[in-house]
């Protein structure tokens, strides 16, 4: 068995954009496949945004930045994902469009041994796997946003992942990507957003309700508690849509109060106000 030298990700959002950057600055051939030809530039604009940040934070240098750009390649055409041996999904937290995208994958890609990883953030990695012929190839690695910056990887097997797929996916995410990894169930959440949401989902409520404005929470935990962003600008960092997402998944899953979703949120994902990617959250960006 091979190491790992061509990756692919499909979605070209905030974390898609994120791991290919991490990809491509491990030395990597990476393909970045967006859901069509209209968000092929964003993405590579988003990729470049993120490049140009490091580089005034002294994360890296012009030439790396340029070389990274240079290996990057963003298409629209899922068959591009034909000689990639390992693909991770980074796709909205939407059940079905994950499913049928795993199962399109699984008939495009040639290597026997392709690794298949979700960066799901709360959907049970056994569905997506049973969507495939390989299920033993496919795992669950949840990167953090952003991604080029923190240093974790949460790495989840299903009950039907094989150990090989497991320790391979170990190997690449710690060797070549130089995360650092914590395992974790196949539970809704996995470890860290069954802790993180309840606590986002707190602090919505404590604006809904009028406890406290946004603005005073945040202050509250960053100059009381040592966090470096408050809950809602982390929410508004993370997306909206996706808390609600993981918020749902997480009541599906456990049945219990503190994860269900506060109508404020939810009217909020209505509205489009989905955090700083759409410009407006509970803050609004430039
Ligand atoms: N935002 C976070 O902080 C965070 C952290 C960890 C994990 N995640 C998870 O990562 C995944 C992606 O989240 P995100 O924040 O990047 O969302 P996002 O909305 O920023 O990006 C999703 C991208 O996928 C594209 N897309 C939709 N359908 C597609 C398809 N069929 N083929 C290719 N592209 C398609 C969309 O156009 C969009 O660009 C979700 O499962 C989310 O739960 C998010």
């Amino acid at each position: 068995m091979g190491g790992i030298d061509r990756v692919g990700i499909v979605g070209s959002g905030v974390m898609g954009s994120g791991i290919a950057e991490v990809c491509a600055r491990a030395g990597l051939d990476t393909v970045v496949v967006a859901s069509g030809p209209d968000s092929v530039e964003p993405g590579r604009r988003r990729l470049r945004k993120s490049l140009d940040h490091g580089l005034r934070k002294g994360r890296l240098t012009e030439a790396e930045r340029d070389a990274v750009v240079e290996r990057v390649i963003f298409t629209a055409d899922l068959d591009e994902l034909v000689d990639r041996q390992l693909v991770f999904e980074a796709v909205p937290e939407h059940e079905p469009t994950k499913t049928d995208l795993f199962a399109l994958i699984d008939k495009i890609v040639t290597d026997p041994e392709a690794i298949f990883a979700s960066n799901t953030s709360s959907i049970p990695i056994i569905r997506l796997a049973r969507a495939t012929t390989r299920p033993q190839q496919v795992v669950g690695v949840h990167f953090f946003s952003p991604v080029p910056v923190l240093p974790l990887a949460e790495l989840i097997g299903s009950l039907l992942t094989g150990e090989e797929t497991r320790a391979r996916t170990e190997a690449f995410v710690t060797g070549t990507l130089g995360k650092q990894v914590i395992g974790s169930p196949d539970r809704a959440g996995f470890v860290v957003n069954a802790l993180l949401i309840p606590y986002l989902l707190g602090a919505i409520r404590m604006v809904e309700s009028g406890f406290a404005a946004a603005e005073v929470v945040d202050r509250g935990m960053v100059l009381g508690c040592s966090h470096p962003l408050g809950p809602l600008k982390l929410a508004d960092l993370i997306g909206l849509d996706t808390i609600a997402a993981v918020a749902r998944a997480l009541y599906e899953e456990f049945k219990e109060p503190q994860y269900s979703p506060p109508p404020l949120l939810l009217r909020m994902v209505d509205g489009g106000l989905l955090g700083k990617k759409a410009g407006r959250g509970f803050y609004t960006y430039p």
